[in-house]
Order: structure tokens, then sequence, then C-alpha cells
């Protein structure tokens, strides 16, 4: 495992991130953080306990079946364990913008649901690889078309544990 984010270098990004972040919400009503599972487990955790205002967390679930070469991959959202979010400010974060398809999906569902607002937060943007228009307002990193696991990021499930980002072996 080649390491690409360090964990200090992620927990320094992180208290530069929530600096900027605690600007764009300070005097507004409360945001609700939601996180994208499993993938943005670690990014969520450290990040809001890194801003000093008040706010709520909440999750929602997407994922993606790959189609095989003749069908398209498909995107399931379970939104079950949302509280109402009609008429709140919302700070979406996920783990990784890679096609863009994923968040673009989940931001027209919170629409759906009558928020406020959605501001859009990725702990990595992998350059190279977007498919859809998509332009998030906090980003912690911009790496390389590579294959990440590790704080969050999976491979098959497994690696989401690490303390840091790397590059998986045989991937690249
Ligand atoms: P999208 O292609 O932008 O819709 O990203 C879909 C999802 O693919 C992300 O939320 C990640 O869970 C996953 N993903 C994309 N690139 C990587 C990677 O390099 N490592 C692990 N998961 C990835
Ligand atoms: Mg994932």
């Amino acid at each position: 495992m080649n390491v690409l984010i360090p964990a200090d270098t992620i927990r320094e990004r992180l208290d530069a991130l929530a600096i900027q972040i605690s600007q764009a919400y300070e005097g507004k009503p409360p945001v609700t953080v939601v996180g994208i599972l499993n993938g943005c487990l670690m990014f969520v955790a450290d990040l809001v306990r890194r801003i000093d205002l008040p706010l709520r967390v909440a999750f929602i679930t997407a994922s993606s079946y790959r189609g095989d070469a003749t069908t398209p991959g498909k995107l399931v959202i379970h939104d079950g364990l949302l509280p109402d979010l009609k008429g709140r400010h919302v700070l979406l974060l996920d783990d990784i913008l890679d096609t863009g398809k994923t968040l673009t999906r989940v931001v027209s569902h919170l629409i759906d649901l009558g928020v406020a607002s959605v501001k859009v937060g990725v702990l990595l943007r992998k350059i190279g690889r977007q498919e859809v228009p998509f332009e998030p307002d906090f980003i912690g990193f911009t790496i390389p078309d590579k294959f990440v696991v590790g704080y969050g990021l999976d491979f098959d499930d497994e690696y989401r544990h690490l303390p840091y980002i790397g590059v998986l072996e045989g991937k690249e």
C-alpha cells in the first residue's frame, strides 16, 4: 500500500476546511450535515468535531451497482435514516467525487425533499474522470486518477479503517 495522504496531513486539512465551513454558516440558521454512507464515516466524524456552530448530523445511503458492458450502473438512494429536511440548510458530505453521478443524484434528491439550501463538501476530488459537470463548495484534496482506499474509502468494503489514504497496489 502506497500512502498518498498521511493521517497528519488529513488532520491539518480538516482544520482549514472546518474554518472555511464555519465562516460560510456563521450567523445563519443551524446547518444539517448529511453524510453519504459508508464512505463518509471518518470524514463526517472528524469534520463535525471541528465546527463550533449549532448543527445536526444525519445520514443517507447511496449504493451504486456497477452495470455490465451493456447495462448502465444504477444508483439506489435510501433516505430512511434522514430527519425531516424540509426548509433546512444542508451540507452534504461525501468521501470522493469521481464521475460526479452520485453527488448529482443525491443533491437532486435533497432538493425534491424540500431543503432550503444544499452545499457540498468532498474529502477528495479525483481528476480526469468526471462525467457530469458538478462543482463542490468545499474540497479537501485533489488527487490523480488512482484507486484509493482508507479513511472511509473501501475496496469491496475492506480498508475503510485505515487512518490514511493509500493507493491500492494492483488497482493502479
Ligand atoms: P461517483 O463516480 O462520483 O458517483 O462516485 C461514486 C462512488 O464511488 C464514491 O462515492 C465512492 O464511494 C466510490 N469511489 C470512487 N472512486 C473511488 C476510489 O478511488 N476508491 C474508493 N471508492 C471510490
Ligand atoms: Mg463507496
